[in-house]
């Protein structure tokens, strides 16, 4: 008879959730830091897929007799504290898994065709772990972790505590870790996101797609979002009220002052007030308002945009307790019904694009540099403002758009007056109401079951008064596509008039004269870039400037409409880039939207010119379509000029085609039988030739050429920039045509992903190793004599684990040890994989035997399980048997012992494969993250029978 496996019952008991781990509470006697920190938490994060559908696959999740729910800290599997995560990837965040996925037929449409979503349950939950350390002088603070934006239905622990869930993709929480955390030893965080739900019909990423933050603060603190600054301006001076909320998270009374500073743009004190002593029971907050003269205000424009500081201060007995900052700016906005928009009193049409979050090669999670290049086109296209459809953007947006002075429309998720709903209102107005750029909230988009009648209409005034209350300097707007005149556009603030064909402008305004009004969503005319010719099959749109966009008009159309309408506030066109997914008319191999002025790398389509000729003072003379038509030698071409210029005259290969007057707001064309050579466009003022724009039949590609958009960059690990990929022929000229596959390596950086704009490209975006991981499941084992150093052979004679759950009694005699063994299938190894085999940490010593041969003696895992590096031959097709001799710990009641069901990972890590893309059109795009440390960054192209290409730019 074997003897009783007795410790691992008692290894069981521990396993099945009870805390027995004494938090390790330090108290210390360095007093903490008085002030806040904000700590970027976005490194050093552990992940893995775990699964919709099927618990074991989930890691278990949420299957212990007493889970989560039953007990406070009885998070289980991967949720728990004591899960093994050395065998998952590790990578930093921003992370977006979806864009990593490869394409499926079967996949979401609205999506993007992202292997993602319900028919992929093993590709829809992700699971991500750190381990950090909290000093012990930290005891006494509020800390709280704070995600600015999880896709989506996330569950976040610590230390095996559940936190709590949030439904929204986009809108971030926050968590306050104090009581949980082992100050002066290391915790675990934990966070699952579900992306097998989606919230948009267009592709919404999947994961922590934004930044998190750990803050610390004394318990006397301002909260998150804790500051209101409203400016009114009276004549030449202006005055900043500001609203600031304290709250107390200890448990004695709190006597304070509080203390505001404002800097001007320069950094100069321009004003200080220090409130009357406040007093705040424990877990009280409190609203406290002061009012600052500011003499002599620097105005935030769209050309100066200027940013103040506010730095608020809360101070107890004289000490500094909390300083919180805050940016705002100072302006007035007003909405006209009969005369538009205007910022400081001066009118401004709002020109506008729509757009959703992700761009080429990063999905949603945008660098915040990438976020900077994205406003910098649409500024270079004339535009000056963004409707964040449809959804909160991430704070960073903002934050640029206020920097570079652009108007921002910030929009809502989901209409309806739940506490859920509400409060996804609530946190969008408290999170951005201090940034001069937003200039109107949008409470819902085309909401088509209620826009038209009567529910409606109390939504809209529910939601619109729940708005005014927490910001009442800006008003709410409503997306509105129908039933104007009813419902959603009866109760709004602002009429948003989603496309003007869905209804009559003028008619509402004649209707409702004192309703402001804009237009939320234009069209734009779909079409792919540099396409001139319609090829359904691979889903390519030709540029037709008067065809029929989806949702009616097109770009030229929309523009005359509201520029000759000086009621309507201006436009936001549907978009500003393409986006994936939504790739209407289109569905598969169709995975990208084609209603941007842009692609989805930002390389501007024709349309795009013929906005900054419309809404640019500059000169704008372009020329469409390339001159590169072999094989359609002698057939008409449509060749057109979108310009701000009177006239032009097209001339080809010298000899002139006609001068033409060009229409208000339109553009003029000629028919041209092709010829290779030159077309050249010439472009007259009152009857001056003001300039002239060639474009000319080039040869084949010959060379590769690299245009980063930034030369020098934060050697900060985080900071990012895009190259832009042409293929030039022998003379230098861009081949518009050039198709070529290009291979890239990045040296001193990190290449974040590719794109080319292709609406129908298959390609991959991005480029990682892929980890296969196999749980060990199915352990036997028995208590060893002591003494024992080799395995017994058969399998068979041990007891399994989980029978031995009821087992009572003491642990091993001196010198006794654990004989453990299971069995793992090794599937088909890819060539070039890198094979580990990850065992737990059991005892103090360990040794371990695959298939029989001895591949650990007796070694030190007191600290940590084996990690052991296997090479192919070492492994059988079939079944693979690992043993191994374990002696115990002796204070194995301390230790974070794994679950008795997984005791190891057999991983088969493949190499990510060479980063590649195809020109599209001429043109590809690659992003690259800069180092953490100084130094050159490198990229190179390369591609059969170019020469290639390496630019080097320098991280600082
Ligand atoms: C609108 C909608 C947008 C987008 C667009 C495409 O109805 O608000 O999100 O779907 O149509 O035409």
């Amino acid at each position: 008879m074997l003897a009783p496996f007795r410790p691992l019952r008692l290894l069981a008991a521990f396993l099945a959730g009870v805390a027995l781990l004494p938090p390790c509470a330090v108290a210390d006697s360095t007093p903490p830091p008085a002030a806040r920190e904000r700590l970027g938490f976005d490194a050093g994060w552990r992940f893995a897929f775990g699964h919709a559908t099927d618990s074991a696959r989930d890691f278990d999740h949420g299957t212990g007799y007493f889970s989560y729910f039953a007990k406070a800290g009885y998070a289980d599997g991967a949720a728990s504290p004591k899960f093994d995560d050395r065998a998952w990837r590790t990578l930093d965040l921003p992370h977006d898994w979806a864009v990593e996925a490869p394409f499926a037929a079967e996949a979401s449409h609205s999506h993007g065709y992202k292997a993602i979503g319900r028919r992929f349950p093993e590709r829809s939950v992700g699971w991500y772990r750190k381990i950090f350390a909290v000093p012990a002088t930290d005891l006494g603070r509020r800390i709280a972790l704070e995600f600015d934006g999880v896709f989506r239905d996330s569950v976040v622990w610590i230390n095996g505590f559940y936190l709590g869930r949030n439904p929204s993709g986009s809108i971030g929480f926050r968590h306050d870790l104090t009581d949980y955390l082992n100050y002066g030893g290391d915790n675990v965080v934990v966070v699952r996101a579900d992306a097998t739900m989606e919230e948009g019909w267009y592709y919404e990423g999947a994961g922590i797609y934004r930044h998190v933050w750990l803050t610390k603060t004394a318990p006397l603190h301002i909260p998150r979002w804790g500051t209101f600054v409203s400016t009114e301006i009276q004549g030449a001076d202006a005055s900043a009220t500001v609203r600031t909320t304290v709250a107390n998270a200890g448990v004695q009374p709190a006597a304070f002052n509080l203390e505001q500073i404002v800097l001007d743009p320069q950094g100069r004190e321009v004003a200080r007030h220090t409130g009357p002593s406040q007093t705040l029971a424990p877990a009280a907050s409190g609203e406290f308002a002061q009012t600052l003269p500011i003499a002599q205000p620097q105005l935030w424009s769209l050309e100066t945009p200027h940013l103040y500081r506010l730095v608020t201060q809360v101070r107890t007995a004289g000490a500094l307790v909390d300083r919180y900052e805050t940016r705002f700016g100072i302006r007035t906005i007003r909405f006209d019904p009969d005369r538009g928009f205007f910022l400081n009193g001066a009118h401004v049409v709002l020109k506008g694009t729509n757009n959703h979050q992700d761009h080429a090669g990063v999905g949603t999670a945008v660098p915040d540099a990438l976020l900077e290049f994205r406003i910098r086109r649409l500024k270079e296209m004339g535009s000056n403002a963004y409707r964040t459809s449809h959804e909160p953007p991430s704070p960073e947006l903002l934050e640029v758009c206020d920097r570079l002075g652009f108007l921002v429309l910030d929009e809502h998720r989901l209409m309806g007056p739940s506490p859920e709903q509400l409060g996804q209102l609530e946190a969008l107005i408290r999170r951005d109401r201090n940034h001069p750029s937003v200039i109107l909230w949008s409470v819902g988009n085309e909401e088509w079951a209620i826009e038209g009648n009567e529910l409606g209409a109390r939504l809209t005034a529910a939601m619109r008064a729940f708005a005014e209350r927490l910001d009442p300097t800006r008003r709410t707007t409503v997306a509105i596509s129908g039933g104007w005149g009813a419902g959603s556009s009866t109760t709004t603030d602002v009429m948003g008039y989603n496309y003007y064909t869905h209804g009559s402008t003028d008619d509402h305004h004649a209707r409702f004269p004192l309703q402001p009004s804009v237009g939320t969503e234009e069209t734009t005319a779909q079409c792919t870039r540099g396409i001139y010719f319609t090829d359904s099959g691979r889903a390519h749109l030709a540029h037709e400037p008067d065809r029929i966009g989806d949702s009616g008009g097109n770009c030229i159309a929309g523009w005359k409409h509201y520029a000759a309408r000086p009621y309507l506030a201006g436009l936001f066109f549907w978009t500003g880039f393409d986006y994936r997914g939504e790739s209407t008319p289109f569905n598969f191999p169709a995975n990208s939207t084609q209603f941007g002025l842009m692609d989805t790398c930002g390389f501007p389509k024709d349309s795009f010119h013929y906005l900054r000729a419309m809404w640019t003072a500059q000169p704008v003379l372009h020329l469409y379509p390339h001159w590169n038509w072999t094989g359609r030698e002698g057939r008409p071409i449509t060749v057109g000029a979108y310009t701000n210029h009177d006239e032009v005259e097209l001339l080809l290969n010298g000899r002139s085609l006609g001068r033409k007057p060009v229409p208000q707001y339109d553009r003029v064309e000629w028919s041209v039988p092709y010829e290779p050579g030159t077309l050249e466009a010439r472009g007259f003022r009152a009857g001056r030739l003001v300039g002239t724009t060639r474009v000319e039949t080039t040869d084949a590609p010959a060379q590769l050429v690299l245009v980063p958009d930034r030369t020098v960059l934060a050697a900060d690990g985080a900071d990012a920039t895009v190259f832009t990929v042409e293929a030039r022929d022998a003379r230098g000229r861009a081949v518009p045509t050039a198709a070529n596959l290009v291979r890239f390596s990045v040296e001193g950086g990190r290449l974040l992903g590719v794109g080319n704009g292709d609406p129908s490209c298959l390609e991959a975006d991005q480029f990682h190793p892929t980890l296969a991981l196999s749980p060990i499941e199915q352990w036997r084992g028995r208590i060893a004599p002591a003494g024992t150093v080799a395995p017994s052979d058969s399998l068979p004679a041990l007891q399994p684990l989980s029978a031995l759950g009821d087992w009572k009694a003491p642990l091993p005699q001196a010198d006794e040890r654990y004989e453990l063994a299971a069995e793992f299938t090794a599937a088909e190894l890819p060539a070039g994989a890198t094979l580990t085999l990850f065992l737990p940490t059991l005892g103090t010593r360990t040794s371990v035997w695959l298939n029989g041969r001895e591949l650990l003696r007796d070694a030190d895992t007191a600290a940590a399980g084996p990690a052991l590096a296997l090479v192919a031959d070492q492994l059988v097709a079939g079944p693979n048997r690992i043993q191994m001799i374990v002696t115990p710990f002796e204070d194995w009641q301390r230790r974070r012992l794994p679950q008795l069901s997984r005791l190891g990972t057999f991983r088969v890590a493949t190499p990510a494969p060479v980063a590649q893309r195809s020109l599209f059109n001429g043109l590809a795009q690659v992003i690259v993250q800069a180092p953490a440390a100084a130094g050159a960054l490198h990229l190179t192209a390369e591609a059969d029978g170019l020469a290639p290409a390496t630019s080097t730019i320098t991280a600082r």
